[in-house]
This record gives structure tokens, sequence and C-alpha cells, in this order.
């Protein structure tokens, strides 16, 4: 086995387990319990990438159960400071369609009871005006020109989609994207000083139209699963050309704060 950090994650469902060359499994223990499933560490375009089925082994783990914190942490450990995070999301304007990939530039906190920060003590406050690296999802859409760039993702609880007024209530606000996961997900990433990008698949238009059922979760996981092959294609082109150094301000902001938690790896 290399003993090569990896630098690169994929955040995702179980279905990107076939896109690792080479997977090796690593059980990691972290302070904040076990993450989702063991880390899967194998190579991509001859890079070597680490993958997280966000939702565990067998799709067990509900948004609101996911142990964000062990997570990020454990990715961390491993060495990982860029983090790709696919996802499924509702479109809420018309402006996305279920099919497109969207990176998001901007996200709404609409969750509650999430523990969503390392920080337990002292005064560490993280810049989060940007909360997704922009280099990382230049990076996305620079791989494939039909990614949709920016737009605003709104990340609630779950695990019930919203009702039609909370949906239109969301659009009239001028968001275009919603979702379960992208948050503590992204902030977290954060605070472990890696840069993190949403990829965005819609798959649905959420409760907001007229007509209609409104959302169902066979939809969303049948449109899911017909786009993976797509989104896998994306993320190797994406990590072939990811550039390294970083050279971006995800790991910097903490120069000169005085963290009160571990950074596994950090430099
Ligand atoms: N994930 C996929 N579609 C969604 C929706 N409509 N609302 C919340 N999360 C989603």
């Amino acid at each position: 086995m290399s003993s090569d950090p990896v630098s690169i994650a994929v955040i995702g469902g179980t279905g990107f387990y076939s896109f690792l060359d080479e997977p090796e499994e690593h059980a990691v223990e972290t302070p904040y319990g076990a993450p989702s499933a063991p880390v899967a560490v194998g190579t991509v375009a001859g890079r070597r990438v680490a993958f997280l089925p966000r939702h565990g082994l067998a799709h067990e783990l509900p948004p609101h159960r996911i142990n964000y914190r062990a997570n990020l942490w454990a990715l961390r450990s491993l060495g990982v400071t860029q983090v790709l995070a696919p996802c499924a999301v509702g479109g809420l304007r018309d402006e996305v369609a279920p099919g497109d990939v969207v990176v998001p530039d901007q996200l709404v906190d609409r969750t509650s009871g999430r523990t969503q920060s390392y920080v337990e003590t002292g005064a560490v406050h993280l810049p989060f005006a940007d909360p997704y690296c922009p280099r990382l999802s230049a990076a996305v859409s620079a791989a494939d020109p039909s990614v949709g760039v920016g737009g605003t993702m709104v990340v609630i609880e779950g695990p019930r989609f919203s009702t039609r007024a909370e949906s239109r209530h969301y659009a009239s606000q001028g968001w275009s994207l919603i979702n379960m996961t992208g948050h503590p997900e992204a902030v977290l990433a954060r605070e472990m000083r890696q840069c993190y990008s949403a990829i965005a698949l819609v798959t649905d238009m959420d409760a907001g139209v007229e007509a209609g059922h409104g959302v169902g979760q066979e939809e969303v996981f049948a449109l899911f699963r017909k786009n993976l092959e797509r989104l896998k294609e994306l993320l190797t082109r994406t990590i072939a050309e990811l550039p390294d150094p970083r050279g971006c301000s995800c790991s910097t902001w903490a120069d000169g704060i005085e963290l009160t938690y571990d950074v596994p790896g950090a430099d």
C-alpha cells in the first residue's frame, strides 16, 4: 500500500465506489465517533483519491443522522485537503431543470439541531462569506462546459421534503437549489482548512410547482442513478486537471488564529 498522503476526496453516494481503481479500505477512528463508513482510498486519473459514502455503506444514514464532524475529520487525518461533494438537489426556479449539474456559489442553512462546528471553546470565528472554494468549483466547471455555475443552495433539515409553501418561499428568496446534506458538510470542511466544492445534480423540481404530487424519493433516486456515470466522468476529468498546490485561502484563513480544536495532519 502506498503511504503517500491522499489530498483529494469525494463524498458521495455508494454508487461512486466503482470509480476508484484498486481501492483499499481505511477504518478511521475519530474523536467524534465513526465516520459514515470506512474510507476507500484508490486511484483516479493517476492520483490518489479517498472516497466516503455519505449515507453509509447501505444508505442507512438519513441526512440528519450523518456524523459530519467524523467524516471531515477522518478525511483530513488521511491528508485530504480538497473535497469534491456530489449531491442530489431539488430545483426551485426555472433557471434549472432535472438533469442539470450545477456548482453553487452560495449556501443558506435552514437545518436545525445539527452539530456544525469543531469549536468547543475560545474565539475562533471563521470566514464563510464564500462557502465554496472558488478554485475547486472553477476546476469542476472547466472540466465540463455544460456544468452550471453559481446559484444559492438552501439546506433543509429533512428527512421530509418541503411543503409547497416552503418551496415557494425559498424560490421567492432567489434561491435556486435545495438539499439536505450540504450543511454542515461545507462549514466543517472550512474548519478543517479544506477546499470544498458542492456538485449538485438536479433530480426534481421540489414542491413549488402548482401541478403534480410534489417530490418523492423514488424520483430523486432514479434520476441520480441515471446520471451516475456522467457524474463519475465529471469527477474523473476534474481530478485529472486539479491544480496543485492549492493556492487559495481555504487553508490560510486560520493563519494567526489559535485553533482550539485538532486539525489532524495539518502543517
Ligand atoms: N434532494 C434532492 N431533491 C431534494 C429536494 N427536493 N429537497 C431536498 N433535498 C433534495
